[in-house]
């Protein structure tokens, strides 16, 4: 049977990524997959009052179990309610490639669905989005496209270049499909890896300085379509904090580089109002655990190193909401009175 996710409590993406664009910060979308993920998304935006967008990608729905997973959002609507009674937070699908995978979300509980047909040629692109939209409105569950594609591998979204969105087709793409919210191409990158040290120069340390994003491109596509929500996705910074834990522990992730924090403050005051994090929730929890278990040979409870990895992710929450998005704080005044 249908579950809408009104009656789990949730909320569409409408309303905080109008006040997103309003009032020059952006909703962060992380990515989650296991309880202990959650548990820190939800406890770092409700201690930062932030609105936040929680994501699933298709290999997160295969890994935690699509039941459980709606199971876990519902529960942390009920964890919300004692928290942060005002707060309120989307369930989204990323990445959705078939119609079917939309549909099965959207009757499974969730708020909002990217469709990624940015695999297609414009008009089959278009089309697929339209259709996804079309079922997803009459549930009130908003919709995210995307035009241009993005380099970076993994699980199961993966292209070897990227391909900026092209500015003079992004009118026709929203008013031919209908969608809430687009997805761009402007140089970020998902992953780890997210640029060779040949795209990258290197700064006076020899530290990799990845190449900076296009913000002209970014700046003529809100010219088409002004006021219209932008979304960023690739664009965890690869904090090299973590990145030196990882290695100094036996790790091995060389030439890790990310989106530079200035730059993701600097798009988050634009008509960017989402931006995605997957990779550095994944470095933080990798370099916590990889760091105990050199650290402390003989611990074999998982509570004992899932448990620092939780916290730790949850202080890097925190400080990307008050930091960078600055959606900290914005959950009041979005939600305040209700
Ligand atoms: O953009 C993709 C997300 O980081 C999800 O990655 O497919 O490995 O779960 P995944
Ligand atoms: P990162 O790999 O940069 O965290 O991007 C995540 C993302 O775009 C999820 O859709
Ligand atoms: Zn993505």
């Amino acid at each position: 049977m249908a579950v809408s996710y009104k009656e789990l409590g949730l909320v569409n993406t409408r309303e905080m990524f109008a006040a997103a664009i309003k009032g020059g910060f952006a909703v962060p979308a992380y990515n989650f997959n296991n309880m202990e993920q959650l548990q820190a998304i939800v406890m770092g935006c409700a201690e930062s009052d932030s609105p936040f967008i929680l994501q699933v990608s298709s290999g997160a729905r295969k890994y935690a179990n699509q039941t459980l997973l709606r199971y876990m959002a519902q529960g942390a609507v009920e964890m919300m309610k004692e928290v942060n009674p005002h707060l309120r937070f989307a369930l989204h699908l990323d990445h959705g490639d078939t119609f079917e995978l939309c549909k099965s979300c959207i009757d499974n509980g969730f708020s909002s669905v990217m469709i990624d047909g940015s695999k297609y040629n414009f008009e089959e692109n278009a089309a697929l989005t339209k259709k996804v939209v079309e079922y997803a409105h009459q549930f009130d569950v908003t919709v995210e496209g995307e035009l241009g594609v993005l380099a970076g591998i993994e699980d199961e979204v993966s292209s070897e270049k990227s391909h900026y969105t092209q500015p003079e087709e992004v009118e026709a793409f929203v008013a031919k499909t209908g969608v809430d919210s687009l997805a761009i191409s402007i140089g970020t990158s998902h992953g780890a890896m997210k640029f060779t040290p040949e795209q990258c120069t290197r700064n006076a340390d020899g530290v990799l300085v990845p190449p900076p994003l296009r913000f002209d491109i970014l700046e003529e596509i809100e010219k088409r379509i002004p006021g219209f929500p932008i979304v960023l996705h690739g664009s965890s910074s690869v904090l090299p904090k973590y990145v030196k834990i990882i290695n100094s522990n036996g790790g091995a992730l060389k030439d890790a580089v990310g989106i530079p924090e200035e730059q993701l403050r600097k798009a988050a005051k634009s008509a960017v109002c989402k931006i995605n994090i997957d990779s550095d929730g994944r470095l933080v929890m990798t370099a916590i655990c990889r760091q105990i278990f050199a650290e402390k040979p003989a611990e074999f409870d998982p509570r004992k190193y899932l448990g620092p990895a939780r916290e730790e992710l949850k202080k890097m929450i925190i400080a990307k909401n008050e930091n960078v998005l600055g959606s900290a704080g914005k959950g009041k005044l979005i939600w305040g009175d209700k």
